[in-house]
């Protein structure tokens, strides 16, 4: 196993080889209680196949990754959890925030932090209310692409669709008509976008519900997304931070289903300048676009869980980034109570340690925790602040209302804890329409995301084409329904959306053959459609006597908690789904004018037929919506020119994109591990470091008109200096007092619901409250040194703003370009810019920058855009800060990452 440093941090691991308690393996890891069972050393040589408690499993994991790894890449810890300042546009969110938590009791506080249990409520998360100071219970609820689990809401294009786009616009008006839904449902916190997966490998299972595997097209329209959702009132939680590379063994308990059992998630082990440079800066887009929550992942990073990770949560994302809203865990993502709560994270999601388990990492552990002095009550108030902030920025407090649908029935009436059937029995579903005219930008971004990819002059088609042959199961309906299948779990009809949770019911989904269909009859033709991908011979003869072949082939992918045709989220293969190749084949062999149209998550291979002469024409639709057919017969008419680029590379083969991801445990029953040895090269910096010609290129698309490049100019503009931060944190602050532990006993009064999740302890007997039979013993050892400090800490050099150093964000180049239509009909395009940055190791070339221009025939224009500073710096791990380097930097303006028509030396830049 090659043990990946964090460079710049190896002093670390010195210290902690003599010193358990700092473990850097795993930190924190122990007590979920207020006091762990133990020390390391007595509990290290615990049988791994004895049957532990889930108090117990969390200390023994620290412990026996601290004894048994150390060669496996490690993650340093950083402590104390900032807490926030509400500097800059947070202020006044954040003074509101702080005037409702100084009201606040403990257990009122806690309440904000945990969920109330899996199905107790009617969203996906829900959290404890403080109805004394007139705080409902904030609703959770998926997805990045529309409403889950509900009624007569829309479902927009995915992720993958807008990123296809490269248009800002469409990213924000999206996202806004998103947020008008959630609102309208009630719905306080929407639980995307997401750029988590970025998209490491090409069949990752939930690339699709993000966007693209280049960090600067991602960024840039997950920060649109979040704008257009907060706008709308709404908080938008950036996700899966982070890593969250791939399904497989994300969660110990689904690998059972794929024949693993092993104890613990897969570590995705990097170092730190691949995090920066890759990972991390979509989420600094995030924060600078000023998102209220962000969700932490499911896996390990660097054999350090995602959501207990002080590197990423305390120091990346908090300190650095200067992140002020909260961290919410995945669902059922929280390993341990105080371990999480030191190392950053700011509320449990759905709030059980387990589905119904009816225990919980907080709720009354963590009143325990805070009575007890094991967390201070600093971190408690900033978790509650930070909730609160978020509430606050978006304008929450004047939109709230209580969800009025129910995630768990399409009933009209229910109980109100569906989990265990109790509560007031009435009406959970009050079948509210949020959908507004949404249909027209649902249609817009999917028309728009269209990537022309090969045109051999069939199209626009002219309407009057007298016979059209509609072939493959992907062009028509899902025999169940459009919504047949649970969160989309099957491969039927035509795919619109992926499958997991990152789903929304349909109202209705045009399929392209419907559409189609109306097209034809309107001009006159005859339309026959067969959409049985084994009726070959049925295929054959019907592309035979049509003037036009359209053929539809798809390939799907999902959540892994869902497996379809062995698919375990993952793609096992790139290949088509049910014969697609051979349905492609069979039309193509009987009609010279097959047009092949791919609906898919991300890129397939298409050596088989690609460059098949009587393949005229091949579109990649991605994942429409429901307004699949009508964005797709706009563009194969002519309405709309069609102006996506793709937002991945289209290579020959699946070993084409490197490594495959891991699909075998290989680290025994431990956590399985995957190292990222290639860096940031994924996607196009992959194929041109090996240079290897994909099919098609990252940010290619074709257009019914032609576009030229000329002029390219390099202005130097005047940026300040860059100051790395020096200083200190002011200490941190408390609001309101702690009272003893009687005022926080289960109120008499109350009845309780089963598996419900309060705040309250048992008794004021802390340890019989706690239900630890250890509670009690020394846990000075256990806590990672320095996580209860309160005392001002140390600025970070790349830390300021928001999104890091405000120094990053300074312009120091204008690039301009004058783009011309030279073709004959009006249509738009996207001037890329790349920079290469130099110096050995560095991709060939990265994007930086990008527009979307609509230029009549004959009409130019001139593309204008800005490289800040981070543009051109790469990250020093030794001054863990960012730099821009001696060597010599190009700049390239041109219509894709392989089609550079412009290029020039950038001047030097300290
Ligand atoms: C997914 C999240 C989702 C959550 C709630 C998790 O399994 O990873 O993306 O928001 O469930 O449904
Ligand atoms: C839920 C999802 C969640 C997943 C977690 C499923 O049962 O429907 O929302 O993402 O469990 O594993």
């Amino acid at each position: 196993m090659v043990a990946l440093a964090w460079a710049g941090v190896q002093a670390y691991n010195l210290l902690a080889s003599c010193v358990p308690s700092l473990s850097p393996l795993s930190q924190p890891g122990p007590a979920l209680f207020p006091s762990p069972p133990g020390s390391i050393e007595s509990l290290a040589h615990i049988p791994a196949t004895m049957k532990l408690s889930w108090l117990e499993a969390a200390v023994l994991t620290a412990a026996s990754v601290a004894s048994a790894q150390d060669d496996l890449a490690y993650s340093p810890p950083y402590y104390p959890s900032p807490w926030a300042t509400g500097k800059g546009e947070w202020a006044e969110a954040h003074n509101r925030a702080v005037q409702m938590v100084l009201q606040m009791t403990l257990d009122e506080k806690v309440n904000l932090t945990t969920g109330t249990g899996w199905q107790l409520e009617r969203c996906v998360g829900q959290t404890g209310s403080v109805p004394r100071l007139g705080l409902g219970s904030l609703c959770l609820q998926d997805s990045p692409l529309g409403v889950r689990f509900s009624d007569y809401n829309s479902a927009f294009p995915a992720g993958v669709n807008v990123a296809a786009t490269w248009d800002r616009q469409l990213a924000y008006l999206r996202g806004q008509a998103m947020g008008q839904e959630f609102s309208d449902k009630g719905i306080d916190i929407l639980l995307g976008p997401a750029a988590g997966p970025l998209g490491r490998h090409p069949d990752g299972g939930r690339n699709w519900e993000g966007f693209s595997p280049d960090p600067v097209l991602s960024g840039v329209l997950f920060a649109e997304s979040i704008k257009g959702i907060q706008d709308a009132g709404v908080i938008a939680t950036a996700k899966h931070y982070i890593l969250n590379e791939q399904e497989h063994f994300r969660q110990a308990g689904e690998a059972v289903g794929y024949g693993y059992n092993i104890t613990e998630s897969v570590s995705e082990n990097l170092d730190d300048k691949t995090l920066h440079e890759l990972y991390l800066w979509p989420f600094a887009d995030a924060v600078r676009a000023g998102v209220g929550a962000v969700m932490c992942s499911y896996q390990q990073i660097n054999n350090s869980y995602g959501c207990q990770n002080s590197y990423l949560l305390n120091k990346v994302l908090k300190a650095e980034l200067g992140y002020q809203g909260f961290v919410m865990s995945d669902w059922a993502a929280t390993h341990s109570g105080v371990g999480a709560a030191l190392a950053g994270m700011d509320m449990t999601m759905p709030g059980d340690v387990a589905f119904n388990s009816a225990t919980s990492y907080f709720g009354g552990n963590l009143t325990i925790a805070v009575l007890n002095g094991t967390i201070p009550q600093w971190r408690v108030d900033d978790m509650a602040v930070r909730i609160l902030t978020a509430y606050y920025k978006v304008g929450r407090d004047r939109l709230y209302t209580p969800p009025n649908f129910s995630s768990w029935t399409r009933d009209e009436n229910g109980f109100a804890h569906f989990a265990v059937s109790e509560g007031e029995y009435g009406q959970v579903n009050e079948f509210v329409d949020v959908q507004r005219n949404h249909a027209s930008i649902i249609q817009r971004v999917a028309s728009n995301s269209v990537v022309l990819l090969k045109n051999e002059g069939s199209l626009p088609l002219s309407g009057k084409e007298r016979t059209v042959a509609i072939l493959g199961e992907d062009a028509g309906s899902n025999p169940d329904g459009a919504n047949g299948c649970s969160d989309r779990g099957c491969a039927q009809g035509t795919l619109a959306m992926g499958w997991g949770s990152g789903t929304a019911n349909f109202p209705y989904l045009i399929t392209p053959e419907q559409a189609i269909q109306q097209e034809v009859i309107r001009g006159r033709g005859s339309v026959f459609a067969v959409t049985d991908n084994w009726s070959l011979d049925k295929i054959e003869s019907t592309a035979a006597q049509s003037s036009v072949s359209l053929v539809f082939v798809n390939a799907g992918g999902g959540e892994g908690y869902i497996s379809v045709d062995d698919n375990e989220g993952d793609r096992k293969n790139l290949t088509l789904w049910k014969n697609g190749e051979n349905v492609i084949k069979a039309a193509a062999s009987n009609c010279k004018n097959t047009v092949v149209v791919i609906h898919s998550v991300g890129p397939v291979l298409v050596d088989q037929f690609y460059d098949h002469p009587n393949v005229t024409a091949i579109l990649w639709a991605g994942l429409p919506g429901q307004e699949s057919g009508n964005s797709l017969a706009d563009v194969l008419y002519g309405r709309v020119n069609p102006s996506g680029k793709t937002p991945f590379t289209w290579g020959k083969t699946r070993e084409a994109y490197g490594d495959p991801l891991l699909t075998k445990a290989n680290n025994g029953d431990g956590a399985p591990q995957t190292d990222h040895t290639e860096g940031v090269f994924i996607d196009y910096r992959h194929f041109d470091k090996t240079d290897q010609t994909p099919i098609y290129e990252f940010g290619y698309g074709l257009s019914y008109t032609t576009f030229s490049y000329a002029n390219l100019s390099v202005e130097r503009l005047h940026a300040p200096p860059y100051i790395p931060t020096r200083g200190q944190t002011t200490p941190a602050p408390t609001f309101g007092v702690i009272s003893k532990a009687a005022a926080y006993v289960f109120p008499e009064a109350l009845e309780r619901i089963t598996q419900f999740i309060y705040p309250w302890i048992n008794s004021t007997d802390l340890a019989a409250s706690s239900g630890d039979p250890a509670y009690g013993l020394d846990h000075s050892d256990y806590l990672p040194e320095g996580a209860r400090d309160g005392s001002p800490q140390d600025l970070l050099p790349a830390s300021g703003g928001d999104g890091g150093n405000s120094g990053l964000y300074d312009d120091l180049f204008r690039i301009s370009a004058t783009i011309k239509n030279t073709g004959s009909v009006t249509g738009s395009e996207v001037p890329q810019v790349y920079v290469s940055l130099g110096g050995p190791n560095e991709p060939k070339v990265v994007l930086r920058g990008f527009d979307k221009l609509k230029l009549q025939p004959g009409e130019e224009q001139v593309f204008t855009t800005t490289l800040t500073r981070r543009d051109l710096s790469n990250w020093d791990t030794e001054k863990q800060d960012w730099v821009i380097t001696p060597h010599p930097k190009r700049v390239f303006v041109g219509s894709s990452s392989r089609k550079l028509a412009l290029k020039a030396l950038l001047p030097t830049v300290e």
